[in-house]
């Protein structure tokens, strides 16, 4: 029997239940089986994609073709995660129309279940419109990086008291504009506190500390494959970069050596 899906309003009754919430980035089908299979509870496939997979500088050249590419991936390797696409750098900035098309596309072409978008006040219209024709729509307040030029790098944010007043204010907006749940991505853990006090929907912290409903990470980062940098909040549970530079370095001395492969007259029977 099929592992049932976790569906958005579970979220909330997560949050309501005091449960923490985990949730990962997948970009491809084979990884999205695997972090699926060991439970966790959502999968983002998120704009990161630009930086783990795809070798860009940062996330705003990833584009919508781009996402649906990978968001169509991921829905095919994973049962039971619920799955959140990552609305890309302009495709729901310019207008709540462009939005609600760009977004649709994420769930009837990608078979997402829901989006993500970054920022609050200059974006509430869009996230209005969109959850009004069903879409549901999860906000990522805080570091937002398809803002970094404008931040002028990966700098922790809300450190100032009227910055963490504005952010909690945004995060209420985004929860009346009815998202259903809103990233915290590198602010202070009191402030991340205190927004999650403050919500009704769940608060997905990275860099934000405990006080979360629940946490994200790369799973980049988080499996130690993404050997670029590593941010300072991230556990790495395993070093899988430097797995798969052993694994190749010993294919490619068997392979010179003649080791690999053997030839099929010295193989037993049961091995062919
Ligand atoms: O794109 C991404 O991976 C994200 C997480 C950092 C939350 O937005």
């Amino acid at each position: 029997m099929s592992p049932s899906r976790i569906r958005v309003p579970d979220l909330k009754e997560k949050k309501s239940r005091g449960e923490k919430i985990a949730m990962l980035t997948a970009y491809d089908a084979t990884m999205a089986r695997l972090l699926d299979q060991a439970g966790v509870d959502a999968l983002l496939v998120g704009d990161s994609v630009a930086m783990v997979v795809l070798g860009y500088e940062n996330t705003l050249s990833v584009t919508l073709d781009d996402m649906l590419h990978h968001t169509r991936a991921v829905a095919r390797g994973a049962a039971r995660a619920l799955i959140v696409a990552d609305m890309p750098f302009l495709s729901y900035q310019v207008s709540a129309d462009e939005a609600v098309r760009n977004a649709g596309r994420l769930l009837q072409e990608g078979g997402a279940s829901a989006v993500k978008i970054e920022g609050a006040r200059p974006v509430l219209g869009a996230v209005r419109r969109m959850v009004d024709v069903g879409i549901p729509v999860m906000g990522h307040l805080g570091l937002q990086p398809q803002s970094v030029h404008r931040i002028g790098g990966y700098i922790k944010q809300a450190t100032r008291p009227q910055d963490a007043d504005a952010l909690i204010a945004d995060a209420i907006a985004l929860q009346d504009a009815g998202a259903f749940a809103v990233v915290l991505e590198s602010i202070p853990e009191d402030v991340a506190r205190s927004a999650s006090a403050a919500l009704d929907i769940p608060t997905i912290g990275i860099g934000a500390g405990p006080h979360c409903d629940g946490q994200v990470l790369v799973s980049y980062d988080m499996l130690g494959l993404f050997d670029r940098f590593v941010p300072s909040f991230v556990k790495q549970y395993a070093n899988l970069a430097e797995t798969v530079q052993a694994a190749t370095r010993s294919y490619v001395e068997d392979v010179r050596q003649g080791r690999y492969p053997q030839s099929l007259s010295k193989l037993s029977v049961s091995d062919r």
